[in-house]
């Protein structure tokens, strides 16, 4: 049975084997990849990626990430994914990523997302703390974290090898304690 999850103007849910063209595509842009820990995708790995998330337990076992789809609440249109992962040492601790493809960009669509991950999370599974990573000079996604309410809380220098260089990252962080729920 697919997990989906109803979150205003999107949904979460399972990868399936029909989002590959569109999932395909995104990955493999450089623009996509610039800040994260990926480099761009060939569509070999993109099918890969799919079939190993397709149908994936929801929430993974704590140490795992489990990848979802964001798609558009209407229609189904795959807009991007965000990934999920519960630390093996705490699982009420968890991490959280975010991606969008190009086109989909600066309509509020990772907003709902992430808002409808955090309520997933302090709702559903219980979590007492949600982090996420950022490159310091990817503004949009700092944008976006700070925009959902959480809290710069350390600026680690040199934290990643990405694309050929060492990274300053951005932890941000929130508690269930600080998370107020949309009425
Ligand atoms: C990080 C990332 C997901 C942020 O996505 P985003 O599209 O900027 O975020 P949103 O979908 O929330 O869009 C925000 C914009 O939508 C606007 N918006 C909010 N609600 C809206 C709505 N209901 N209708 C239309 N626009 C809306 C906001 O005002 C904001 O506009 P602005 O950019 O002009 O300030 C995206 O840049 C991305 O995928 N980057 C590549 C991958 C990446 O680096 N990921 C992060 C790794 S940790």
């Amino acid at each position: 049975m697919d997990f989906s999850f109803e979150a205003g103007r999107v949904r979460l849910r399972n990868l399936r084997p029909a989002d590959l063209p569109d999932f395909a595509a995104y990955r493999a842009d450089p623009n996509v990849a610039r800040f994260q820990g990926f480099d761009p995708y060939t569509e070999a790995e993109a099918a890969a990626f799919i079939a190993g998330q397709a149908g994936a337990a929801v929430p993974a076992a704590p140490g795992n990430w489990v990848q979802l789809a964001i798609a558009r609440a209407d229609d189904d249109q795959l807009l991007g994914d965000c990934a999920l992962h519960r630390y093996a040492h705490e699982p009420r601790f968890g991490e959280m990523g975010i991606t969008l493809a190009p086109r989909w960009q600066g309509q509020g669509y990772a907003q709902a997302a992430l808002r409808g991950l955090l309520r997933y999370c302090f709702l559903e599974l219980s979590m007492h703390r949600m982090l996420a990573l950022a490159d310091t000079r990817n503004l949009p996604c700092v944008a976006l974290l700070e925009s959902v309410g959480l809290r710069r809380e350390g600026h680690f220098r040199h934290n990643g090898w990405y694309k050929g260089e060492w990274c300053d990252e951005y932890q941000y962080a929130l508690l269930a304690s600080e998370w107020a729920a949309p009425r």
